[in-house]
């Protein structure tokens, strides 16, 4: 007599109907492949928020009613400002920076070598002959350097460039910043003394393609990033 038992034909689809029941109630260990896909969808949303939330306050932070504090800063005459960057060419429209204004502050007209009384609370500086930047970059932030090599402003975290007047250049060759360097407003006393006013910041003005009016090119064909 042989030692195996065959079990009806009828009887395994019983157990395997008794099996799948019991899956289905038994909790899914780990992560299920649903769950996975909700996570995933979930977290892409979310970073996808936070980049046009990071974008929103790039672009309209801190044109927001007051800046970041209702302060003047006393810069000095063009002679001060060459006298503390004395290694930069700062008489030649090279940018010199101010950390305790947070500013970059560059003459505008090199053949002029003064700044011009007056105000100007939309910080454009023309007619004062000297422009005072924001140094924070438009597009998410960080603070872009001036370049020996090419007089321009180009930000280290994404490689947006500005001519040296804070001019972004258009195209994404030359970086995602959506315009120029943020601007603020100015004063020159009579005895030629610069004062910022850091509570009045004007938005820069949208890019320009390099070799159109209104951008200076840069000085070499490479830069410093
Ligand atoms: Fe992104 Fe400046 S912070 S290019």
């Amino acid at each position: 007599m042989s030692n195996y038992h065959v079990e009806p034909v009828d009887k395994p689809q019983a157990l395997a109907t008794e099996a799948l029941k019991s899956l289905r109630n038994h909790p899914v260990q780990g992560m299920s492949r649903r769950r996975l896909l909700r996570v995933s969808l979930g977290g892409g949303i979310a970073l996808w928020l936070t980049e046009m939330a990071g974008g929103f306050l790039a672009l309209f932070w801190p044109n927001l009613e007051g800046g970041f504090g209702d302060t003047h800063f006393r810069i000095g005459t063009l002679e001060d400002v060459k006298l503390q960057n004395s290694t930069l060419p700062v008489a030649s429209g090279f940018p010199s920076y101010f950390p305790d204004a947070r500013a970059f502050i560059v003459l505008i007209d090199p053949a002029r070598q003064a700044f011009v009384a007056g105000e100007d609370i939309e910080g454009d500086g023309t007619a004062l002959n000297v422009r005072a930047l924001y140094q924070r970059c438009p597009h998410l932030g960080c603070k872009p350097n001036p370049c020996l090599k090419n007089y321009w402003l180009e930000c280290p975290c994404h490689g947006s460039r500005y001519d040296r007047l804070g001019i972004k250049a258009a195209g994404v060759a030359y970086g995602p910043a959506p315009r120029g360097m943020d601007r603020f407003a100015l004063t020159v006393e009579a005895d030629g003394v610069l004062y910022l006013n850091t509570s009045k910041i004007t938005l820069g003005p949208l890019p320009i393609a390099v070799g159109q009016p209104g951008i200076i090119p840069p000085k070499s064909p490479t830069g410093c990033i």
